[in-house]
Formats: structure tokens, sequence, C-alpha cells
């Protein structure tokens, strides 16, 4: 009985996950390493940030936060996507409001609304109140430092972008991994489909009562799924069902056991396939629509995350039979919900310091292996 050990949830060893063992718990329930996520797993990783058919046209953008950081993604005049800090140059405000990516704001400059720095869509500077070229409102305080600046110095922080079809990643880190290297097969098999031709159509975001990991770890694994997805599973062959785990990124197959229409499927393998991204995005291949699914699954705080499901379809506006698809993927979403918010009861209760991973747990394993690897770089 290892895993009521408390000696065993001291630290992460470097071997601790090499069996099919688990995360000791409270790298879920410490509030300590919430904030050390901030910095070694969404600081140091690609992050997806949004879909680049909500910012078509130059000069739109959406913002999107990560940990701490409040970011702008826009797309320039030059029709390449950038993304900054949306943070003034001059003294730190805030710049633009927060602006969901099915929501995109349209600006030919950002403008900072405390002093009016205006910048560029490529993030330089290009003017500042009448007040900063006259500077002469008390000449007695007179200070040649002060009032020196030129736009590039002035610019804003700009943050790596990069994309997987029209799927646009970020990464906080000075000096990223390339997203090619994090991604994987995962791009060559995303940057096959046409992605790009289908346009977002709807999106549910939920709160839920327990940390990101525990629901990440159960995305991963379709063990549950007998038990406890019982209408999803009378279509689907589980027998069938093959998992594979890449370096950050893992994919659950699935095949359908009806043949399904080939036109109800952006791909053409007669599967579903549900690939997760570390660390906390998956890209969902349905077998039974012709559309795809994406989810942030966004930390919040050590107790909570939200969930973001987005939906792409040829036509954003929805057919009933893809509103019916949706609320099946609702329903399947709450009824996780309420698996991982049970989960989440007994884990924070601090009873079990480590969990034992079952032997077809290889997708949750590598899971924990990268968070583990994350801490301790
Ligand atoms: S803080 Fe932005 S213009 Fe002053
Ligand atoms: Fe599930």
């Amino acid at each position: 009985m290892t895993q009521w050990d408390d000696s065993k949830a001291q630290a992460v060893s470097s071997d601790i996950t090499d069996e099919s063992n688990a995360l000791p718990a409270r790298y879920f329930t410490g509030q300590d390493i919430f904030e050390m996520e901030k910095e070694t797993v969404f600081g140091q990783y690609w992050v997806y940030a949004g879909h680049a058919n909500c910012i078509k046209e130059a000069g739109e953008y959406f913002t999107r936060t990560i940990g701490e950081r409040q970011l702008i993604i826009v797309r320039g005049h030059d029709g390449n996507i950038k993304a900054f800090d949306n943070v003034c140059a001059h003294r730190g405000s805030k710049m633009v409001t927060d602006t969901p990516m099915t929501d995109s704001g349209n600006a030919r400059r950002i403008k900072c609304p405390y002093h009016l720095w205006t910048y560029d869509l490529e993030g330089d500077l290009k003017s500042t109140p009448k007040s900063f070229e006259e500077a002469s409102l008390n000449p007695d305080l007179e200070d040649e430092e002060v009032q020196e600046f030129d736009s590039k110095e002035n610019a804003l922080n700009d943050v790596h972008v990069d994309s997987i079809g029209p799927l646009i990643f970020v990464n906080l880190s000075a000096d990223p991994m390339s997203l090619d290297e994090q991604a994987g097969v995962m791009k060559d098999r995303l940057e096959a489909l046409p992605l790009g031709e289908y346009e977002h159509a709807s999106r549910i975001v939920s709160e839920v009562e327990c940390n990101w990991k525990v629901f990440s770890s159960n995305y991963s694994e379709c063990d549950h799924c007998q038990a406890n997805h019982q209408d999803w599973i009378k279509g689907i062959s589980l027998n069938e069902s093959e998992l594979e785990v890449n370096d950050y990124h893992w994919v659950l197959h699935y095949t359908h056991d009806e043949d399904v229409d080939d036109e109800l499927r952006i791909h053409d393998e007669h599967e579903a396939q549900f690939h997760y991204f570390w660390p906390n995005f998956t890209v969902n291949m349905y077998g039974t629509a012709d559309g795809y699914g994406t989810y942030i699954i966004d930390p919040i705080d050590t107790n909570r995350f939200q969930l973001i499901a987005d939906y792409y379809f040829e036509d954003p506006e929805l057919s009933e039979e893809e509103e019916a698809f949706i609320r099946t993927s609702r329903q399947l979403q709450e009824e996780d919900f309420e698996l991982v918010e049970r989960q989440w009861e007994g884990l924070k209760t601090g009873a079990l310091s480590q969990a034992q991973l079952g032997p077809n747990e290889h997708t949750v394993h590598r899971f924990h292996q990268l968070a583990q690897q994350a801490y301790n770089s």
C-alpha cells in the first residue's frame, strides 16, 4: 500500500513516474504548485491562443490570458499574426479590454487609454500625447532623460507566436523549443486536414471545481467511458480503440461500430481521434460530424479550471444535426465534470498521497511525466 505512504508525497524524485505510477497528489493540491506552474509549465511550452479565422483582417485582434500574462493576438498589416503583452511601454497600463476570439476587436493602432501612447500593429510606438512633444509644462522640473525615447525602444513586448494550420499558439519563454518540435507528428496530421476551411460556430465555457490536471488526466483515458458515458459508447468500438503516445502529444483513436457516412467527417479514416497536446489543449476529430472541436483547459487556481469548448463547421450557422452533435458533446463534458469533481473531493482530503495508475493508462502516465519534467526544469 505504498500509495498511502506520506513519505512518497514529499517530492517528485527523478524516477517517481518510471513505473506506471502517478504524480504525487500534492502536485495537484498544493497551492505553491499553481504558482510554480505559471513559470515551469505555462511559461515554457507552446500554449494554444485561438483560431486564425477569428482574426482574418489586418487589425483584428483578441486577448488571451495565460497565468499572469495578458496577451493581445493581432493580425498585422502584412497578414502575419503577432502577439504582444497587453501592457503599455509607458507606465504599464493594461491597454485593450479583454476580448475573446469569438468576439474579436478591430483596431488600426493599439492605443493606451491612460496617456494615449499609440502603437502600430508591429508594436512600435507611433505617437505620444501633445504634452510629451511639447514637454514644457513645468520647465523647472525638466529632465532630459525622462523625455528621451524612440519608437523601437518603446515598442510593445512581443511574444513568440506560431501556428498549426489555423490554430495559433504562443510561447512565453524567451528562448522556446520550436512549435514543430513540441507538436511532432500532431502538426503533420493536423496540417494535412483542411482545418482552415472550417469556421468557428459555437463556444461553451464552463468553470469546474477541480485542478486542471485532474481533468486533463481524465480526458486522456477512456477506461472510465463504459461506466460513465453510456450513451456515447453505444456507437463506439472500444475494443478497437488505440492509444498512441508521443513526446508532448497523445491520441485516443476510436472506431465507430457502424460505418459513418464519409460526408460526415473532415478526416478520411473511419475513426474518431482525440488529440491531447501538452500542456492544456485538445483537438477533437469526431467520427460523426463534419467538423472538429477544441478544448482549452485553463487553470484558474489550484481548485478550479475553465474549460473552453469550441466547435468548427463549414458553415457557422449550425444545422439541426450539428446542434444535436454539440448537445451530445456537452453531455459528455457534464458527465466528465461530475467525475473529476468527485475525484477532486477525494484527492483534496489528503488521504491519498500518490495514485496508482492502471496498466492501460499510458497517456495519463505521459501527462504526469511531462508535469514532472516541467517542475524539474
Ligand atoms: S501608461 Fe500607457 S500611455 Fe501612459
Ligand atoms: Fe470522459
